[in-house]
């Protein structure tokens, strides 16, 4: 990790708004209008049931950290969460071990290859480089506190459904699906393990992250837990704190890092948002001290990442003004808000 020696110096928060209610919600729905009828990508089949997708469903949400929730078109659409579990899951076990121990657990850097890579831990003597791949994620999902395997899903459960603001439940049809089909992320267990990066049961391990990739949420559900990092760890719908503000800190800029993978460069240079994006075509992106931006189509492109969500964040970021990196000229538009 790199050494930034900022010890005891004070974290202020990022400054800025969103416009009003209804230009947020006008855009939102010029967003959904935008791009309802590209037809690009295609359905995920490599886990099978989620190939029963209706590659017609598109929905946006954007929920405010001031607790509104816009929403448009399939929001309501109940999908897998998949890989944007990983971020919650990351984020609950930073809440456990804090910044620096998990830091060297999991790591925080970009490996630069496909989510599922087995050469990407092999290249880094083991190592899974960060909590956004499946090698990362399942390193993750081992250190969540709980004596045994069912309160280790308890934990994950209800701390997942914190985010949300509701009870979320397992789909059983695709933890079945995925459970037949997960060799991979079997074999990825196992090479942690025999880096002695794994310190728990790599079959137990492996099933309690296919568990949590089988959760069910809606695009608004996604909204409101990535508005939740949003808003210094505090979800903005049941005012619950369900992290603290330095772990949702630390989440956000690995997800900046590593949340579209291998394509994580492109999209900051492109979006300017820190994001997590799932197989089953949900993404989030976040920004921070304003919201987040919930997408859900299920048509993926060859990254896996959703072609419709990918398309609908990159306007919403560009006409909400949330690119983190888009800065004006302080003195000219002094008094103004932004
Ligand atoms: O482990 C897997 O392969 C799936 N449960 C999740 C993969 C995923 O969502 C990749 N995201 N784009």
């Amino acid at each position: 990790m790199l050494n930034t020696d900022t010890e005891g110096v004070l974290q202020e928060a990022a400054t800025g708004a969103l416009p009003g209610w209804e230009r947020v919600e006008e855009l939102a729905r010029a967003a959904h209008a935008r791009y309802r009828a590209v037809d690009d990508g295609t359905v995920a089949d490599y886990i099978p049931v989620l190939a029963e997708a209706d590659p017609a469903w598109f929905g946006i949400a954007v929920a405010e950290t001031g607790g509104a929730l816009h929403e448009v078109g399939e929001t309501g659409v109940a999908f897998s969460i998949q890989s944007i579990s990983k971020a919650f899951v990351y984020a609950l076990v930073c809440e456990e071990f804090g910044h620096e121990r998990i830091g060297e657990l999991v790591g925080v850097d970009n490996t630069g290859l496909p989510f599922n890579s087995v050469i990407a831990l092999e290249l880094n003597g083991g190592h899974p480089m960060n909590p956004m791949v499946n090698a990362g994620a399942i390193a993750s999902t081992a250190l969540v506190p709980g004596a045994t395997a069912a309160e280790k899903w308890e934990s994950i459960q209800a701390g997942l459904s914190r985010f949300a603001g509701r009870e979320l439940e397992v789909d059983e049809r695709v933890f079945v699906s995925e459970s037949a089909t997960n060799s991979r992320n079997q074999a990825l267990a196992r090479l942690l393990q025999s880096y002695g990066r794994l310190d728990a049961d790599p079959g137990e391990t492996v099933e309690l992250y296919t568990r949590q990739c089988s959760l069910l949420v809606t695009a608004s559900d996604i909204a409101v837990m990535g508005a939740t990092l949003a808003d210094g760890g505090v979800n903005p719908v049941t005012r619950e704190r369900v992290v603290s503000a330095d772990v949702a800190r630390d989440t956000l800029a690995v997800l900046a890092a590593n949340g579209l993978y291998e394509r994580s460069g492109e999209w900051l240079f492109q979006i300017g948002l820190p994001a997590k994006s799932g197989v089953s075509g949900g993404i989030v992106a976040v920004a921070p001290g304003k919201g987040a931006i919930g997408t859900f189509s299920p048509r993926l492109d060859e990254a896996g990442n959703s072609v419709r969500g990918e398309r609908a964040t990159a306007y919403l970021s560009r006409t909400l003004g949330l690119n983190i990196f888009a800065s004006i000229d302080a003195r000219a538009t002094e008094g103004k808000q932004r």
